[in-house]
């Protein structure tokens, strides 16, 4: 994961790679640092913790230059010390290094590196590789770091600055970078929120690419020195987008933009008077039969809502599989198998390896993603973007709604190619589906209410969530968000099968949040509730509005608008996501950045 942004060209490279990690240290908070070539050589500072302590240091003992790279570290290898954060640089402190993956070989090499007479000072992997370019430099920077890189293994993101040359090299093998044009001045970043400041005009690196960096000019090639083409693309996202918008939290701003994010997630592709969905996909619908939707965390609950829409209006099988666990049980893909990817940021490891094998077992891949030119976008066969816009916040939220409409579509395309879905129920369930971003805005009224009941139940110290079929992946994403953000346990349980195991955790301590609006699930899940009561369990509903009944069970309902029970699980996540939120902050938690987590995880 690790935040990376690099900077050539006329303005003090300090306050440019700053402001790059400002908007990056939601990929990594662990360590900041950052080295840059001043008259008197390379300087460098690092602190661990989060970046204000970098900058604190920086005010005291400032830095100018006009080339450098910054860093901030999310711990792999080495505890998140100065030493270990992240520039890394040789003994003489001429030579620079940041990095962002893991070097699978580097006990090897550093073995190798020792035994030469280099010194080491981190417990990181990378250092290796500041050594390694280090013993082949031999004043041809691009020459020594390709070197370097081909007796390396493993996933990496890297920058390297070195004192006597009027450049940055940058090289990636699976973890992203992007790199940004300007005039006279050049920038990398490993995610693009960080260049929004300076440049929305960029080049995605591809997998085995490196780049050398100029203030004027930019040369790609790929790791063994065969040139590329620059591919640039236009950004369109503004900068105020990428920023928290008056809100208190980024997690807050982006739980009150998903009415906005639904009209553009399902903007210009819902045809009424045809029932049909436009999503421009190239894949033959009917060339499968089966798939298999492979995701992790958030996305994996979006994946799993999406398998039960996919089987019930287009009849065809449908797997959802965490996707650490996909490429180890030797998954029966082959050319009849389309593989959907559902991933936020594209750059998922887990996502991408898994693909990468149903790719080698011939599937077709198609990629339900947010971030454009993402890893997983180039490597799918097609891409359908969920256009949520940037997400910021570690714990997920307004992409997840934006999956769910995604997989909605994804799942009226098979059902009107296959024949399994009829144009008036296509449009019946599209007449619906305009509707949200209104109903989802209604659902935000709830605000006020959730706050009450997070008052009433910030002390717990567990939670259970429980839903039914559609409701399932409600109850586990409503429970992952509570333990990411407030750190309260939390289990989520398919209703259902609660009486098989976790009905013994009940007692007058545990609050139990049921999802249960109107719809096939609804009378079953009413009982659960009612199991739940009678053994003095405490009930939060989530209901649909004018559901009245559910009031004589419950202790607290948080109410969401009437809609087609195929589309509730988009409405009804988000007083979840609220109360999630409301427990969080009255706990005195970082909501945007919670322990231990990382927003896009390039690691497996
Ligand atoms: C991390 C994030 C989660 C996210 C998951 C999958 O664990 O903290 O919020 O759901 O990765 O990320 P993706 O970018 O593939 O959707």
């Amino acid at each position: 994961m690790c935040g990376i942004v690099g900077y050539v060209g006329y303005r003090n490279a300090t306050d440019v790679l700053i402001e790059g990690l400002r908007r990056l240290e939601y990929r990594g908070y662990d360590s900041a640092g950052v080295a840059v070539k001043t008259e008197e050589g390379l300087k460098s500072l690092k602190r661990a913790g989060k970046l204000k302590r970098l900058e604190a240091a920086l005010l005291e003992k400032p830095i100018s230059g006009s080339s450098g790279i910054g860093h901030t570290r999310w711990a792999t290898h080495g505890p998140p010390t100065d030493e270990n954060a992240h520039p890394h640089l040789t003994e003489d402190g001429k030579l620079a290094i940041i990095h962002n993956g893991i070097i699978e070989n580097y006990a090897e090499l550093k073995a190798r590196l020792l035994a030469r007479g280099h010194r080491f000072v981190s417990d990181t992997d990378t250092e290796v590789l500041v050594h390694l370019i280090e013993e082949h430099f031999q004043g041809d920077l691009e020459a020594a770091v390709r070197q370097a890189l081909s007796e390396a293994l493993g996933a990496y993101a890297i920058v390297v600055l070195h004192q006597d040359r009027e450049e940055i090299i940058a090289a990636r093998t699976v973890s992203p970078l992007v790199i940004g044009l300007g005039e006279g001045e050049n920038f990398v970043a490993s995610d693009v929120p960080a260049l929004l400041p300076f440049t929305r005009k960029v080049v995605f690196l591809e997998d085995g690419e490196m780049a050398v960096i100029t203030p004027d000019a930019v040369r790609v090639s790929d790791l063994r020195g065969h040139p590329r083409p620059l591919r640039t693309t236009e950004i369109e996202w503004s900068l105020e987008d990428a920023e928290k918008g008056g809100y208190p939290h980024y997690m807050l701003k982006e739980i009150h933009e998903q009415p906005w994010v639904l009209e553009n997630t399902l903007g210009g592709r819902l045809d009424e008077a045809n029932g049909e969905v436009t999503l421009d996909l190239t894949l033959d619908p009917t060339a499968f039969d089966k798939i298999h939707v492979v995701a992790a965390g958030t996305a994996y609950y979006a994946g799993w809502v999406g398998k039960y829409l996919i089987e019930k209006l287009a009849r065809i099988p449908v797997e959802a599989d965490i996707a650490s666990e996909y490429r180890y049980r030797d998954p029966l893909a082959d050319e009849r198998t389309l593989f959907i990817a559902v991933s936020q940021s594209g750059e998922t490891i887990d996502t991408l390896e898994a693909l990468r094998e149903a790719k080698r077992r011939g599937a077709s891949v198609l990629g339900v993603i947010n971030v454009k030119g993402s890893t997983i976008t180039r490597e799918a066969d097609d891409t359908l973007y969920i256009h949520a816009g940037p997400e910021i916040g570690v714990a997920s939220t307004k992409a997840y709604v934006a999956m769910l409409a995604a997989m909605t579509m994804v799942a009226i395309w098979l059902g009107r190619a296959r024949g399994t879905l009829g144009a008036e129920e296509t449009r019946q369930l599209i007449g619906e589906m305009r509707k949200l971003p209104r109903l989802a805005e209604a659902t935000l009224a709830q605000q006020e209410a959730i706050e009450r009941i997070a008052a009433k139940y910030h002390q717990a110290s567990d939670f259970l969530f429980l839903g039914r079929n559609l409701h399932a992946p409600t109850a586990y994403e409503g429970a992952l968000k509570l333990k990411e953000i407030s750190y309260i346990h939390a289990e989520a349980y398919p209703a259902g099968e609660m009486k098989h195991g976790p009905i013994a955790l009940i007692d007058e301590h545990l609050p139990v949040v049921v999802v249960t609006p109107k719809g096939p699930w609804y009378e079953k899940t009413r009982s659960n509730i009612q199991e739940v009561k009678a053994r003095g369990g405490r009930v939060i509903a989530v209901a649909t509005d004018g559901d009245e009944d559910v009031k004589g069970d419950a202790e607290e309902v948080l109410y969401i608008p009437e809609v087609h029970p195929l589309l509730s699980p988009i409405l009804a996540v988000i007083p979840l996501q609220i109360l999630a939120y409301e427990i969080a902050v009255l706990l005195g938690r970082d909501v945007d950045q919670p322990r231990n987590l990382a927003k896009s995880v390039t690691v497996e």
